[in-house]
């Protein structure tokens, strides 16, 4: 049942780029030009007259909401706000019925997320949720649904239901930029045609995994940890340190890469490794300039890069790890 894997959370890794395939099928139309949601209640007036939109979720599917935040405020030019699920109701957000509210969740059964849903119903906002169980309450109680299909996530640690999450929020996104024209169409087809290389690219880094395992050997002998990045960088970092603490137990703090030197930079001493994500481009250099600082504490710098930034990276920092992309012409 684990089909080969030590265990569920791997085999589940293993399984994204089949859980983005999937979960874009049908989604997107032949011409590789248009996103397709058949499944949305939400018409073209609703989605004109939309004002703000709020993200609801807990954990992972928060983190999954913070990327979502982005990709909808640069593509629909909509503001957006994220929220902790169990935060939201208490601080009396501003909903209204030309609020979207976005609820994420993998189970679709999340208590605090269901109290959101819920809560935002109440004062007559359009509730869309994104979830990967079908028949879930969440999924139930929803004006609408974007199903991700990454299949049954039965590892705790949830991995491929929050990529596929990031999935259906660009889905989310393009099609709702196409309806308030707010993306050109050249825009939008180079987006879903970065989109459906993605699987083949993910298989491709997958491949690397034993790379990523010495990383691992060498970071597992520390007890606390660092993850700096700036903008969507910052937001993934904040996946990846719950996802440290929550399977190897090592402490790990995600911050945004500009923000240490206002006091936590203290604690950045000899050795402790620091995990440097710098792959949005307009602010490499920032981010760079941050890696000097905590390198100057004597940190040990892991960075995170594109293939063509490595060599220049690896004057600041001691070890740097590719991610593989191409960028679609
Ligand atoms: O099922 P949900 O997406 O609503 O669950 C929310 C969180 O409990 C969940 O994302 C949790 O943070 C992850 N399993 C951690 O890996």
């Amino acid at each position: 049942e684990k089909g080969g894997f030590e265990h569920f959370m791997l085999k589940e890794i293993h399984e994204q780029p089949k859980a983005y395939r999937d979960t874009m099928r049908g989604r997107i139309d032949a011409s590789g030009k248009h996103v397709v949601l058949p499944e949305l209640k939400l018409n073209s007036e609703q989605i004109k007259n939309i004002r703000n939109v709020q993200i609801v979720a807990c954990g992972t599917a928060y983190h999954a909401g913070l990327v979502g935040r982005s990709v909808i405020e640069q593509l629909v030019k909509i503001p957006v706000e994220t929220d902790v699920a169990s935060e939201y109701r208490y601080r009396s957000p501003i909903i209204t019925p030309e609020t979207l509210v976005i609820v994420v969740s993998q189970s679709g059964e999340t208590t605090d997320t269901l109290a959101a849903l819920r809560e935002a119903q109440s004062h007559g906002a359009h509730v869309l949720a994104i979830t990967n169980v079908v028949g879930s309450s969440i999924a139930r109680d929803a004006d609408d649904v974007i199903t991700t299909l990454a299949g049954p996530e039965i590892a705790v640690a949830s991995t491929k239901a929050y990529t596929s999450q990031l999935i259906a929020f660009y889905l989310l996104g393009l099609y709702l930029a196409e309806v308030r024209g707010t993306q050109t169409p050249e825009q939008i087809a180079h987006i879903i045609a970065a989109m459906q290389a993605l699987p083949e690219q993910v298989e491709k880094m997958l491949s690397q995994a034993d790379a990523i395992k010495d990383f691992a050997e060498q970071i597992s002998k520390h007890e606390d940890l660092f993850f700096i990045g700036r903008g969507l960088d910052y937001a993934v970092a904040q996946e990846g340190s719950l996802k440290l603490k929550e399977i190897s137990y090592i402490h790990s703090e995600a911050y945004p890469a500009g923000e240490l030197k206002h006091g936590t930079l203290a604690l950045i001493e000899d050795e402790i490794p620091v995990i440097a994500l710098a792959t949005q481009e307009s602010v490499l250099e920032k981010t760079v300039s941050n890696i000097k600082e905590v390198k100057a504490r004597g940190a040990e710098v892991m960075a995170i890069t594109f293939e063509e930034h490595v060599a220049g990276l690896l004057k600041s920092v001691d070890q740097a790890f590719a991610i593989i992309t191409h960028i679609v012409p």
